[in-house]
């Protein structure tokens, strides 16, 4: 079915067929980018869980190697789960990861590579003294997964944070070891948030307040917060917080309490878009993010098609020093190397309610910037409009206000029968203080009835002086959209059924009523990356 097989991405990472969920133990070695992945081998359902191994010379072009880990030892019989891997001083590498045992116990067990000069990893041991941590009293054995890379404390003591829940209030908990196969559990916990339930797949990690490099894991003192990132299991999104970590005490304390973990910012606005795990590449200095990006159509769909679920594409993170309140993602930079045929457009003007075709030729792979710039004159005329707008509860971009929405439309049909649409909507306070939200449309992005087709996204900081853009990356049935920068991010998981293959078009649109928009636009198709088996010659 070619519907089906156009749906598989270009230059977005994806196992050859089945299932897969998190990314798990991402690491640097020997000239090579490891990426682990949660992975069932015989179907398109999660099951069997597997750890799922493909590696990378430039973050862009993937190969697929054998399974570093398969569940067959007592405690991860029912699933080798998501882990994270910690660099030693000395170089080597241990991985954490959550077993499932034969009992449907949440434990968690150490593994390491069984030839350190090997590059490619292939042979991964576990050890014999599994599993290295069971869970604790108070915990429950279902609410216990996960383990972050760990950091160095003081003493040359390592410490780890692992999720779970106490009734309804999400917990980090800390361990402390020595050699990764005794550890203790420290009192108290990191962090709590009342009413969010349980935290899966914690991540944890110091930034750069002044520089925009990436941290070690374990670098703290002065100008460095510290970001706190949980999986929320109850509604299936990611949450980070900016903070402080202290130590001495082992607590972590959000900046602003408003803005929480589980109750604040999203690291991706996206339905779709869970599990994500950073490490720290120190072969280029940069805290390296990927996402798991699920599906919205239905399980039968999946088994139809095959496979199921797609990796963002890597995301550097720094810290906004702009905004101060904020993270930055962005795609790393080696993913512009398979740009080609760039097309710009200048100053395009978008009156209110039109639309412009741009010319993407095949337009199922893309990578387009745009800024927006807004009538001054007009903009300050208008008073109070939309104080109360909300990406979630608008009816998206047909929903015509004074001063949005406008944007792009993408995975279009000639005919807007089907479109993706990406745009700023501007809401203004008689104060003249404007507030702005990034959001997507996918209620019209496939004509399929099985698909989920939601709206969403969020109030997103522009600061005095600044443009509105955005920068979506379309890989035939993803769309992943960075707003500002990247101060607010979202990956739409999309049907299309009319817009594929040289069907597909993009398209300027302005749907506000009150104001011109001027564009300007850099566009560029995208070449696909090598996703397959590793040739022999680069063995
Ligand atoms: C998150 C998660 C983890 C668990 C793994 C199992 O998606 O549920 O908590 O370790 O997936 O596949």
């Amino acid at each position: 079915n070619a519907m089906l097989t156009w749906q598989r991405t270009g230059f977005h990472f994806q196992p050859p067929k089945n299932w897969m969920n998190d990314p798990n133990g991402p690491l640097y070695h020997m000239g090579w980018y490891h990426l682990f992945y949660q992975y069932n081998p015989d179907s398109a359902v999660w099951g069997n869980i597997t750890w799922g191994h493909t590696v990378s010379k430039d973050l862009v072009n993937w190969y697929h190697l054998p399974f570093a880990m398969v569940p067959d030892q007592w405690y991860d019989i029912n699933g080798v789960w998501t882990g994270s891997a910690t660099i030693l001083p000395d170089g080597r590498i241990v991985m954490l990861y959550t077993g499932d045992t034969n009992e449907g116990v949440q434990v968690q067990n150490l593994a390491y590579p069984a030839n350190l000069s090997d590059p490619l990893l292939l042979d991964w041991v576990k050890y014999p003294g599994n599993p290295v941590m069971v869970p604790p009293p108070g915990i429950l054995d279902t609410d216990f997964r996960d383990p972050t890379t760990a950091w160095a404390g003081s003493d040359g003591k390592w410490l780890l944070a692992i999720g779970s829940k106490v009734n309804k209030t999400g917990i980090s908990l800390v361990y402390e070891t020595t050699n990764f196969t005794s550890f203790e559990l420290l009192d108290g916990v990191m962090h709590a948030v009342p009413g969010t339930g349980m935290w899966e797949c914690i991540d944890f990690y110091p930034i750069s307040t002044t520089e925009s490099n990436g941290l070690d894991t374990s670098i703290n003192g002065p100008g460095i917060k510290h970001v706190l990132k949980a999986s929320l299991d109850d509604d299936k999104h990611d949450y980070y917080a900016l903070g402080t970590y202290d130590p001495s005490s082992n607590k972590w304390t959000p900046d602003d309490p408003v803005l929480d973990v589980g109750i604040g910012l999203r690291l991706d606005y996206g339905k779709k878009y869970y599990a994500s795990k950073t490490f720290y590449d120190q072969h280029t200095q940069r805290r390296l993010l990927w996402g798991w990006i699920g599906e919205n159509d239905s399980e039968n769909a999946d088994i139809l098609k095959g496979w199921s679920s797609v990796m963002t594409v890597p995301r550097n993170v720094v810290f906004d020093k702009e905004t101060g309140t904020n993270i930055l993602q962005w795609p790393v930079k080696e993913v512009e190397k398979l740009r080609s045929n760039g097309n710009v457009y200048e100053n395009t003007l978008l009156e209110p309610g039109s639309l412009v075709p741009l010319d993407a030729g095949l337009a199922t792979q893309l990578d387009i910037v745009a800024t927006f710039n807004i009538g001054e004159a007009a903009f300050d005329a208008i008073k109070e409009v939309d104080v109360g707008y909300n990406c979630q509860t608008s009816s998206g971009s047909y929903d015509r206000g004074v001063l949005g929405p406008f944007g792009l439309l993408v995975l279009a049909d000639q005919s807007l029968v089907e479109k993706t649409a990406i745009y700023f909507y501007i809401a203004k306070g008689v104060d003249g203080i404007a507030k702005t939200h990034f959001c997507a449309d996918e209620s019209r992005s496939s004509t399929a009835t099985d698909v989920t087709k939601s709206i969403y996204g969020s109030s997103i900081p522009v600061l005095d002086g600044e443009n509105l853009t955005m920068r979506l990356l379309v890989d035939h049935s993803i769309v992943e959209s960075f707003g500002q920068g990247g101060r607010s991010v979202i990956t739409s998981r999309v049907y299309p059924t009319k817009a594929i293959y040289g069907a597909a078009k993009v398209f300027l649109f302005n749907n506000a009523t009150g104001i011109n928009v001027t564009a300007n636009v850099n566009l560029w198709n995208m070449d696909s990356a090598y996703l397959d088996t590793l040739p022999l010659a680069q063995q």
